[in-house]
């Protein structure tokens, strides 16, 4: 990995084994963008590539000159009103009401490692030689705000990450009215635009189109990154597939309000923007303030999807999540939620635990309803104090319960939420979010804190702390079970009003921060009503999110498939629950729950005496199993194989390190009949190696497994009553690495 400036001192080239990343001064002094792709070697000069062709109608910049108009040139971070007409990554309102902004170069720093977002998450170096960052220093000679644009490249992985940030060096106010992450400029339009949207319980579906002249976006102006639309993109060659061919994705760490846009101009020139949605956002700089925005995370491949996913996954799992949990196996936990609903006493709960318990799970989780006087959903949330109706013993005798039965103790939270019956609303009633003199929206009765306010924070962080303190808590599930509406902090003036969804934000990061910081241990799981904040910014905090409420393994097969684009296995929270399934009424077998759940980080969402013995036998069968393969499941190299979103028949598998062991996830929605012959291509594999397959008596090499194909036919289901298979079925194949089998 490198950072090259050339002798001229005008162009910079950052590059590593499997990218270049390319961008020069430009006449007008702005920053021009020339290239992000495949690597090509450092040169001095590329300036063949800032494109200044006669246009009609454009407007120019030099007098003397007709042909150079910002208009066309592909720019680092565009800004509107000087002769660029394409949405703008920076708007700055100035005291006399211009919003035109004209960012001069002016110099340049090399960092080696990474410099730290302060208040924000972001992607981290533990070695200062895993990644440099190039800090790009721009300054508005008028309004004299100054722009510092930074891009880390690390050693490894086709990976460039950036934010920007910005210091008011003048002496009026500015308002920034918009300010991207990052803006990306692609000398073409020739991309299909991938985008992973949904609604709840139908989180991350893959949606796919071919980029047209216009604006395409994605967002969320819900003050959660949404179950709607993910902060996440992908571009990709239309002849591009999961094994080959040219992607670039761009993910956004963040978990608030969001814009992931691309504009094709006239000239079928690409401009992808992406950060805060500048929708309602207003933030005030006064004299000598800063701003930092998010970062964003762009990753180039030319080796297809799954190989811009594994990169993904890796960066995430290994330099974006962090402490005690990132590299560790996840307990196997047993979840209270679908059990009881709020249907429960200390003695029922102790019972689901110890039967938990004999079955191998690990961790026992007590959801909703154990506190104030949350009965329903409509009292308690606010008031972080066990209801001494249901737990006699508070969470401190609970947790002692559980602990002695051999198990871990883990507890919801939903600590951004408050019911106006609570005694905390009672108390404050100004906490929440609302609007003077307007109607107050609720969801599921609930309200928003103002977590833009650090008396707010405080006051939950005290009563989160004094439980974790006092009773022995291992894990956390931090639910958000609503939305932003009427947005307004009673705290704050009326010109800093477009300030609060992202003041919201970086209250709920400083509380995850205060509380991972002072209980290091403890593993916490992001939720919000299932996958409504799966993002990266949660992952920083949270190595796990709860994917999605839907907790039915055929939904399931799309819900994880769509979200391992992004985010990696071990991050993904996925349980058996009961049949019928609580949200679809579907009645899937119990081992398709189970083959599904496996790939995440595994539990289950029931009560086990509601399964009969031969299930209650078969759980502990799969429980064994998981405990074997965990490491595997959730660390190993994931492929996708087979899309659900086009196919009735689904295939996914993970690949150890040392490629000796794979599982493939095979599924079938409807079953068939009298079936064609069929050949299951596999990933990742040793070429050389020979591996046993489970359900097959042979050996194969992995040349042949993955060339050739692995059978899987299934010819005459019906017909064949030693082989009756059904719908919603699904098959596991371990593959082994057989001793003394490999060529090389
Ligand atoms: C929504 C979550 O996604 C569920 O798992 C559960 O925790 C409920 N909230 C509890 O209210």
């Amino acid at each position: 990995m490198s950072i090259v400036v050339n002798k001229a001192g005008d162009t910079f080239h950052l590059y590593n084994d499997e990218i270049s990343y390319i961008m020069k001064v430009l006449p007008n002094e702005q920053m021009g963008q020339l290239y992000f792709g495949k690597k090509i070697r450092p040169k001095e000069d590329y300036s063949y590539l800032v494109e200044t062709h006669m246009r009609p109608m454009s407007s120019c910049v030099f007098d003397t000159d007709k042909n150079f108009s910002m208009e066309y040139i592909r720019q680092e971070y565009g800004v509107f009103g000087t002769s660029d007409y394409r949405m703008p990554a920076v708007e700055v309102l100035q005291e006399n009401g211009s919003r035109i902004s004209d960012f001069r170069y002016c110099g340049y720093r090399i960092e080696s490692g990474k410099p730290k977002l302060s208040g924000l998450p972001a992607t981290y170096t533990e070695d200062a030689s895993e990644a440099e960052t190039l800090v790009v220093e721009l300054k508005d000679p008028v309004s004299k705000m100054s722009l510092e644009l930074f891009y880390t490249i690390f050693a490894e992985g086709g990976i460039i990450a950036r934010s920007a940030r910005f210091l008011n060096e003048g002496e009026q106010d500015l308002h920034l009215t918009s300010a991207m992450s990052l803006c990306m400029d692609l000398p073409d339009s020739e991309y299909d635009w991938l985008q992973f949207s949904g609604a709840w319980a139908r989180e991350r579906y893959l949606k796919t189109r071919r980029l047209q002249q216009g604006i395409q976006s994605v967002g969320s102006m819900r003050g959660n990154s949404s179950h709607n639309h993910n902060p996440f993109i992908i571009l990709k060659r239309p002849t591009a597939d999961e094994f080959q061919g040219e992607a670039i994705g761009f993910s956004l760490i963040y978990s608030g309000n969001f814009l992931a846009q691309a504009e094709v101009d006239t000239y079928d020139a690409a401009r992808v923007l992406m950060g805060i949605h500048p929708s309602g956002f207003d933030w005030k700089l006064e004299s000598g303030e800063e701003f930092q925005t998010p970062e964003a995370v762009m990753v180039y491949t030319d080796r297809g999807l799954n190989h811009l996913s594994q990169t993904y996954h890796k960066l995430y799992q290994k330099r974006l999540a962090r402490g005690y949990w990132r590299d560790r196996e996840r307990p196997i936990l047993i979840n209270n939620w679908e059990a009881t609903y709020f249907d429960f006493t200390e003695e029922r709960l102790v019972k689901i635990a110890k039967q938990a318990k004999e079955s191998g799970i690990e961790l026992f989780v007590l959801d909703d309803g154990w506190f104030g006087k949350r009965t329903n959903e409509k009292a308690g949330l606010g008031d972080w104090v066990a209801n001494p109706e249901r737990l006699k013993n508070g969470i401190t005798g609970l947790a002692q319960r559980i602990e002695d039965l051999g198990m871990k103790f883990g507890l919801w939270f939903e600590p951004e939420m408050v019911n106006k019956d609570s005694d905390l609303y009672r108390e404050y009633p100004d906490w929440i979010i609302q609007t003077p003199n307007r109607r107050t929206s609720h969801g599921r009765f609930q309200y928003v804190l103002d977590f833009s306010r650090k008396e707010v924070v405080d006051r939950i962080y005290e009563m989160m702390a004094k439980i974790l303190s006092e009773a022995k808590v291992s894990y956390i599930k931090w639910d958000m079970n609503r939305s932003i509406t009427e947005c307004y902090s009673a705290t704050l003036p009326a010109d800093r009003q477009g300030e609060v969804y992202h003041r919201y934000i970086l209250g709920v990061y400083d509380l995850y921060e205060r509380l991972t910081s002072r209980f290091p241990e403890v593993l916490f799981e992001s939720c919000s009503s299932g996958g409504g904040r799966f993002d990266p910014g949660m992952l920083y905090y949270a190595p796990q999110g709860w994917t999605s409420d839907d907790s039915d393994a055929v939904e399931r097969i799309k819900i994880q498939y769509g979200t391992s684009y992004c985010y990696p296995i071990s991050s993904m929270g996925s349980h058996v629950s009961v049949t019928p399934n609580h949200q679809i009424n579907r009645n899937t077998p119990l081992y398709t729950r189970a083959n599904v759940a496996y790939f995440g980080t595994f539990g289950y969402e029931l009560d086990l005496s509601a399964l009969t013995e031969e299930e209650q036998e078969e759980v502990k069968e799969q429980i064994k199993f998981m405990k074997q393969y965990r490491r595997l499941f959730q660390f190993g190299t994931f492929y996708r194989l087979q899309s659900p979103f086009e196919h009735n028949i689904s295939a996914w598998m993970v690949v150890s390190e040392d490629k000796k062991t794979a599982i493939v996830g095979w599924h079938r929605v409807l079953n068939g009949i009298n079936l064609p012959y069929t050949r299951l291509h596999l990933q990742g594999l040793d070429e050389d190696m020979l591996y046993s397959v489970s359900e097959d008596d042979a050996a194969h090499y992995g040349d042949e497994l993955m060339h050739l194909g692995m059978i899987t036919t299934d010819a005459s289901s019906g017909q064949d009553e030693a082989n009756m298979r059904q719908d919603y079925d699904s098959r596991l194949y371990i593959l082994k690495a057989v001793e003394g089998g490999n060529l090389s």
